[in-house]
């Protein structure tokens, strides 16, 4: 068997594992992904090996040059992953080992690929929380910009899916921001206190060749180092909440989604989809289908299985690396990679979507969602709610069996009833101008509401950044 074809750990084994053995183990199909953090790792690693004297100043220089060729290389497409390469780790050290024959053999000394693949994974999930992070502060201000403009719209508030109260759409769409204002809240949480260096923890219990992790830790950009060499190679709390972290933003914007849906219904026709974000139908030709609504909202639930999965993984498993902790990769990598693609569609959406003020105004005309103004009208005049509310519904009660709605009250009737005044509450504008009140959905309320939200985005690029909890 020839040297190079050997697995990493091949000396004290007589023969090569079974290929169907190896089959399952083989994690390179995914976790070549790490590649640049592998190899930025490994630079930092030779730093910490040369600062110990463990290596001299030129091998250390030419180690450092191999590794920088190697992430190139695979970067590039022109390293060949080999049969016998189990993960990333393997092809980086197999590749640089090629390169500079026996000083290659050095490179490993006081690291474990179960420090090693810990920090590239938190280098990796770091950098695409940094991505999600943008792309959540862009669907932040494209919601406050939409509600901006549709700040005085008036759209039917609903309970149970059903009419309840009027609202303005930009209310409506202000809640989502708020929404997501959290996940971004969650997202630099994560970051802080997941910037912490694994790095010289070894197998499990650091090395004999006086290796700095503070230092480490400050070559890759973590905050700090770990403070505990079991710790560092067994917790991957940093996987799980990530993914709880992106399960619930999923899970936010599959309710966008459902919204987005709805509204564009055509039996509502409140809104419509751009072109650019619809679908046709390959046999009805009248068809626009609000695929990306449709995916996003579903998508949760693959993220959410995602946040499942590693968690069934990790319960009941004793601390000290055990090759189970390979199974957080994938559902890592496809939960950030699924949501980086849904809120980018997201962003499209909302960005391009139409609006049909007039039908959404028309809608929120419908007598029905003043029902509570006239009951709180009641409440002004000095009558206890409870009374309020059983005097309006027996009212409605009267004029639904006559086939009238409040809308058909004349004004003596409205005296009768003890509001005088009572036609002018089934005003849309006024009934939200009516409920000023902080949080509410006026449009004044509306505004202020997109103010909080401008300083808070601005307060936090200005102030944190992000990889501080
Ligand atoms: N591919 C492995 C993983 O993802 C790397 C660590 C392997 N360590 C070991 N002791 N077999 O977890």
């Amino acid at each position: 068997m020839n040297d190079g074809q050997r697995p990493l750990w091949s000396g004290r084994f007589g023969i090569r594992p079974a290929p169907e053995a190896a089959a399952l183990g083989r994690s390179v199909g995914f976790d070549v992904r790490l590649a640049p953090h592998d190899v930025a790792a490994g630079i930092a690693h030779v730093a910490a090996l040369r600062d110990a004297s463990v290596l001299g100043e030129a091998d250390a220089d030419r180690l450092t040059a191999a590794l920088a060729e190697v992430g190139q290389a695979i970067a590039d497409g022109t390293l060949a992953i080999d049969e016998v390469d189990e993960d990333v780790h393997s092809v980086v050290e197999r590749a640089v080992t090629e390169r500079l024959g026996d000083l290659g053999a050095r490179l490993h000394a006081g690291r474990s690929r179960n420090d090693l693949v810990v920090t590239d994974l938190r280098l990796w999930l770091l950098e695409a929380a940094r991505r999600l992070t943008g792309l959540t502060t862009l669907a932040i201000r494209t919601l406050v910009r939409r509600a901006r403009e549709e700040a005085d719209t008036p759209m039917p508030g609903t309970t149970h899916a059903r009419p309840a109260q009027v609202v303005t759409l930009g209310h409506h769409l202000a809640a989502h921001a708020w929404a997501l204002l959290r996940d971004l809240d969650r997202l630099d949480a994560w970051a802080g206190r997941t910037s912490t260096s694994p790095l010289g923890a070894g197998a499990v219990a650091t090395s004999t060749l006086g290796l700095d992790p503070a230092a480490t830790a400050d070559r890759l950009g973590f905050e700090r180092p770990f403070e505990n060499s079991i710790d560092a190679v067994s917790d991957r709390d940093f996987v799980q909440e990530f993914l709880g972290v992106a399960t619930i933003e999923a899970t936010h914007l599959s309710r966008l989604a459902a919204d987005l849906a709805r509204w564009t219904d055509p039996a509502l026709a409140w809104a419509e989809l751009d072109e650019a974000y619809s679908t046709g139908s390959s046999m009805m030709p009248q068809k626009r289908n609000p695929d990306t609504a449709e995916l996003s909202r579903a998508k949760a639930a693959r993220i959410t299985a995602a946040f499942v999965a590693v968690s069934g993984t990790l319960h009941g498993l004793p601390l000290g690396y055990q090759r189970d902790l390979q199974e957080d990769k994938e559902p890592a990598f496809d939960a950030a990679e699924t949501l980086e693609r849904v809120l980018a569609a997201t962003v499209g959406v909302l960005d391009t979507l139409r609006i049909d003020r007039d039908a959404m105004r028309t809608a929120a005309a419908a007598a029905e969602l003043f029902a509570t103004d006239v009951a709180e009208a009641l409440v002004r005049a000095g009558v206890p709610f409870r009374d309020a509310h059983r005097r309006t519904g027996e009212l409605l009660r009267t004029l639904d069996g006559d086939g009238r709605s409040l809308v058909d009250l004349t004004p003596e009737e409205w005296a009768a009833f003890g509001l005088p005044e009572g036609g002018v509450l089934l005003d849309p504008e006024r009934s939200v101008a009516a409920r000023g009140t902080p949080g509410g959905p006026s449009p004044e309320s509306v505004l202020r509401q997109a103010g909080a939200i401008e300083e808070r985005l601005a307060s936090r690029s200005t102030g944190r950044t992000g990889r501080s909890a």
